[in-house]
């Protein structure tokens, strides 16, 4: 199939990649020309793992190009996938400018047009926003007829870090469609699929897409409320885990306590969606106590090091991790942040350490930062462990207290074996154990 991918943020790239591959003729679409210029150049504008690889075979088969030509190519596509930003507003509401543009766009580029068009909303988007948004203006700016257009709706369920893994072998698909255009054209190009294609209207694969982020939110949040309540009372939370994950109801996955969750999707998307339900006059109280116990474990991992140090002020803290999860170099909503903030606040020495969020942490935050986590770690008092990169986990416990200064170990993602922190001499915290 020809298909245009609008956006080359992590989720256009991804899906642009993927269906490549798969054999369609793909055009990633962008109005950043540095980003399309790496792109054909076969350089990934981001860091995710197996990305530039699929990129440059996609290039090399001429099964995928980028370009800024927008409505050219879209107007010689049959589907184009809109997979733009849906940032938060101050008020937490999402932020819509970005799909409004792009769905203008589409519909000038079908002003001329004159065979069926199928456009698929693949960007996070609150419910209702395809059917009342994006199809209207689409309408609106190409003066063309209903029929003759296939709205969809088609959540991504990728994970930073291993997003193109996630969009190979998909949980499931799910379609929404407000026509037949669109369940048919969906249908077709995941034909190969072998996993469960869940069909629906649009502003239900709206809310599954929401329903499935602020449920994981919400699963983090709730093992973190009781990770700290094991903290009081000498439990270790990752054996109590471990008995809650043998349950299939519950399921093993995202039990792991510690400083919470970040990135560009869980704070913004629970946000939006609680945001959404109270302009239709639905309070959320679950969601809004997400958020709440998210906001609260940064402070727990400051008041660690506080109570072990006696006084931050002064104190050299090396933050080992920027990045908001490991395997990227995204730092939005990192937990990192905060932490680091606060430490500042009160008088600390902070140097940093990331394997590949140093670049994108600068543009938010100027602090010290160095190029290795030996060079980070050397005389600190202290050391705290955001982000669980293998690297981290491989530390030679041993060296890194001879060059330290102090003994202080927090471990804000449990990446360590306690036991053996201990053992070697570090005064060591981290959140769930006792
Ligand atoms: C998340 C979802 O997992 C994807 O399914 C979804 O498609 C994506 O958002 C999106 O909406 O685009 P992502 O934000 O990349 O993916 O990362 P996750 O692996 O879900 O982790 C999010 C945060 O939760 C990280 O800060 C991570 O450290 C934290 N986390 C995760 C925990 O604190 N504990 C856990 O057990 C799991």
């Amino acid at each position: 199939m020809r298909i245009s991918v609008i956006g080359t943020g992590y989720v256009g790239l991804v899906t642009g990649a993927t269906l490549a591959d798969l054999g369609n003729q793909v055009v990633c679409l962008d109005i950043i020309e540095e980003k399309i210029n790496m792109l054909n150049s076969g350089k990934s504008p981001i860091f995710e793992p197996g990305l530039e690889e699929l990129l440059q075979k996609g290039i090399k088969t001429k099964n995928l190009i980028g370009s800024t030509e927008i409505e050219q190519y879209v107007r010689n596509s049959e589907i184009t996938f809109i997979c733009v930003g849906t940032p938060s507003d101050e008020n937490g509401n999402i932020d819509l400018s970005y799909i409004k543009s792009a769905s203008s766009t589409i519909g000038r580029a079908l002003r001329d047009k004159n065979e069926k068009h199928t456009v698929v909303v693949k960007s996070t988007v609150v419910p209702l926003t395809t059917e009342n948004v994006v199809m209207p203006n689409i309408l609106k700016k190409s003066g063309w007829k209903r029929e003759n257009l296939g709205i969809g709706m088609n959540p991504e369920f990728l994970r930073e870090g291993s997003a193109v893994d996630d969009a190979q072998n998909p949980d499931r698909i799910v379609i929404g469609h407000a026509d037949e255009i669109a369940r048919r054209t969906l249908n077709k190009l995941y034909e190969s699929y072998n996993c469960v294609k869940l069909e629906c209207i649009p502003r239900t694969a709206e809310l599954i897409k929401y329903a499935s982020n602020s449920f994981l939110a919400s699963k983090i949040s709730f093992v973190n409320e009781i990770a700290n309540m094991s903290n009081v009372w000498g439990i270790d939370f990752q054996e109590v885990a471990e008995g809650m994950g043998l349950d299939s109801r519950i399921s093993a996955e995202f039990l792991r306590a510690g400083a919470g969750f970040g990135g560009s999707c869980f704070p913004k998307d629970v946000k939006a969606l609680a945001a959404a339900a109270k302009n239709s006059n639905v309070e959320s109280l679950m969601l809004k106590a997400t958020l709440e116990v998210n906001d609260l474990q940064p402070s727990i991992i400051v008041k660690m090091a506080e109570e072990r140090l006696g006084v931050i002020k002064d104190k050299k803290i090396a933050i080992l991790g920027l990045a908001f999860k490991p395997n990227t170099d995204d730092v939005r909503e990192s937990r990192s942040e905060i932490v680091i903030a606060e430490l500042i606040q009160k008088g600390a020495d902070i140097i940093a350490h990331d394997p590949e969020g140093m670049a994108n942490f600068k543009k938010i935050l100027e602090i010290p930062m160095a190029p290795s986590a030996e060079l980070a770690t050397d005389k600190a008092d202290c050391v705290i462990i955001m982000t669980e990169w293998d690297e981290y986990k491989n530390l030679d416990l041993e060296l890194l207290l001879k060059k330290m200064n102090g003994n202080v170990l927090i471990d804000g993602r449990r990446a360590l074996d306690a036991n053996k922190a201990e053992k070697v001499g570090f005064d060591y915290k981290t959140i769930g154990l006792g």
